[in-house]
């Protein structure tokens, strides 16, 4: 299979817009195709919108953007692309006879690849041409902050394509689930249905409004779902011998039962119910506004799991330390770099970053900068190996003038200059810019001891680490030092 530098589109509606989004901050281009001339400024607005989120997601050095194209020629899609998703509407025929057809354009170590929420693989690859490199590939809404995607393959689906589509999706910041075998709604939609059920039985027979069982979700459940799943979870409410206890105790209820098997009648009454009940919820907040709050939520949740190294937090985590390996590989200067101070961080202020002024407070501008010394470290090797090794760099001082302020939401970037690099001490200069108007809004001078960690004593860094240490500072020779370095507290400008 090969290297996926462009992803089709088939179909660029809520699924498709929301894979072109995760594409395209991820370096990869797109060519998304759809019936509707009218929805590339659909799929255009839908990037857009994604993209202040994502880029919150991460500080870790992300590859230039990918590009978008769109298109109503399918077959020119197909013909192009290396990897191609559909996310046409839900319908057996219609998916089994564009598949077909795209099959037909597409060369056969291209991936074909269906968002189907809940048909099958083996019915979906029936009429294709090369149909082993079919799977599904099921993700969630919003495709471009969730990570899973359920990967399913049906009786003619070859082990290699499930393999390529995982390493495609892991890629892109997203956590592969292979399902052992195929079911009509896969894994994840079938335990979403029947959550779905008691919610329409228990509105339907008056019990609850859809608040107060979002209530009950949120609050409780919800809340332990981001970490652990409802098995661990249970496993954890059965005390010291766990899932066992669990089942001796609770197991008898499911003899009651206390839910219901079959859906309710979606009646005229159980519809207004459903619809005047979230309405209540939404409270006159638009879509959008409902979305933003939805996808803030979202990023800063991950951010919080990350620390925990635990479920989408863990996925993150090893996303980002691909990035920072990629970024590494480049070298410690890139052809684009040459002679100009590294741009190491590019942020955005996030909202809790924000005081009383509604400015950003003043020590996240020392985090912003911590956040470039961590990225000039892993470009120069210096990263978890080479800190197992018990060696590390210590700050021991700084120097932070604070010259412009920055509102929540607008965009940072750091640039890095060397001015000095010997055995054991890394003298730096970092500027901090705002995106909006490139204005310099902070300028710190920093210091930096090499340290044996166990003996807490000032030793030699590692050959390997100084030389890239010193490319750098070679490549940016040329630099004016900054009149602000050297400068003493207080010092009239
Ligand atoms: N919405 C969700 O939450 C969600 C989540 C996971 C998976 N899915 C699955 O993703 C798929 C798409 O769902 P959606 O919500 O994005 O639907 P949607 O209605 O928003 O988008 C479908 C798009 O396909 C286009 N289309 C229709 N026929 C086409 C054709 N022959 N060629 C090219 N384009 C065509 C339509 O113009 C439309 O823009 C479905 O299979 C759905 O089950 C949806």
């Amino acid at each position: 299979m090969r290297k996926v530098k462009t992803l089709g589109l088939l179909g660029t509606g809520v699924i498709g817009g929301g894979w072109a989004a995760r594409a395209l901050h991820y370096g990869v281009d797109v060519i998304a195709a759809d019936v509707k001339p009218e929805m590339e400024e659909w799929i255009r607005g839908a990037v857009a919108n994604a993209e202040p989120a994502l880029a919150r997601l991460t500080f870790a050095p992300l590859p230039p953007k990918g590009t978008l194209f769109f298109t109503t020629d399918f077959k020119m899609m197909a013909q192009r692309a290396d990897f191609i998703q559909e996310n046409i509407p839900e319908q057996l025929p219609l998916k089994q006879r564009m598949l077909a057809e795209v099959s037909r354009q597409a060369a056969a170590d291209v991936v074909i690849a269906s968002s189907t929420s809940g048909l099958t693989p083996t019915d979906l690859q029936r009429d294709m041409l090369a149909p082993e490199r079919f799977c599904v590939a099921h993700p969630f809404n919003p495709v471009y902050l969730l990570p899973l995607v359920e990967l399913v393959g049906g009786t003619k689906t070859a082990p290699a394509t499930i393999e390529a589509a995982a390493k495609f999706f892991t890629y892109i910041g997203m956590h592969p689930l292979r399902v052992r075998r195929e079911v009509p709604g896969h894994l994840t939609d079938r335990l979403q249905e029947a959550l779905w059920r008691e919610i329409l039985h228990l509105v339907n027979d008056g019990v609850a409004t859809t608040g107060e069982l979002d209530e009950s979700i949120v609050y409780g459940p919800g809340l332990r779902w981001a970490a652990m799943g409802t098995n661990l979870i249970y496993h954890l409410a059965g005390g010291e011998s766990g899932m066992r206890h669990m089942l001796a105790q609770f197991g008898p209820c499911l003899k009651w039962p206390w839910t219901k098997l079959e859906a309710p009648e979606l009646t005229e009454t159980l519809i207004d119910r459903m619809v005047e009940g979230t309405q209540a919820q939404a409270a006159g907040r638009s879509i959008r506004e409902l979305e933003r709050l939805r996808d803030d939520s979202l990023v800063a949740v991950q951010q919080v799991l990350r620390q925990y190294n635990i479920g989408a937090g863990a996925t993150l985590r090893a996303l980002e330390e691909r990035l920072y390996q990629d970024a590494a590989a480049a070298g410690p200067v890139s052809a684009l770099e040459r002679g100009k101070p590294l741009r190491l961080v590019d942020a955005v202020v996030r909202p809790e970053w924000i005081d009383y002024n509604r400015h950003m407070s003043d020590f996240r501008y020392g985090q912003v900068f911590g956040d470039a010394m961590d990225s000039l470290y892993r470009r120069v090797g210096v990263d978890e190996a080479y800190r197992a090794t018990g060696r590390m760099y210590y700050s021991v001082e700084t120097h932070l003038m604070y010259l412009g302020e920055a509102k929540a939401g607008e965009a940072l970037y750091v640039t890095t200059q060397l001015l000095a690099v010997d055995e054991k001490r890394l003298h730096v200069f970092h500027r901090l810019f705002r995106g909006r108007d490139d204005a310099l809004i902070a300028t710190d001078e920093q210091m930096h001891l090499h340290v044996d960690t166990a003996q807490a004593k000032a030793t030699a860094v590692d050959p390997a680490v100084r030389a890239k240490l010193e490319a750098i500072r070679n490549d940016q020779a040329g630099l004016p030092r900054p009149h602000e370095a050297g400068r003493s507290t207080g010092q009239r400008h």
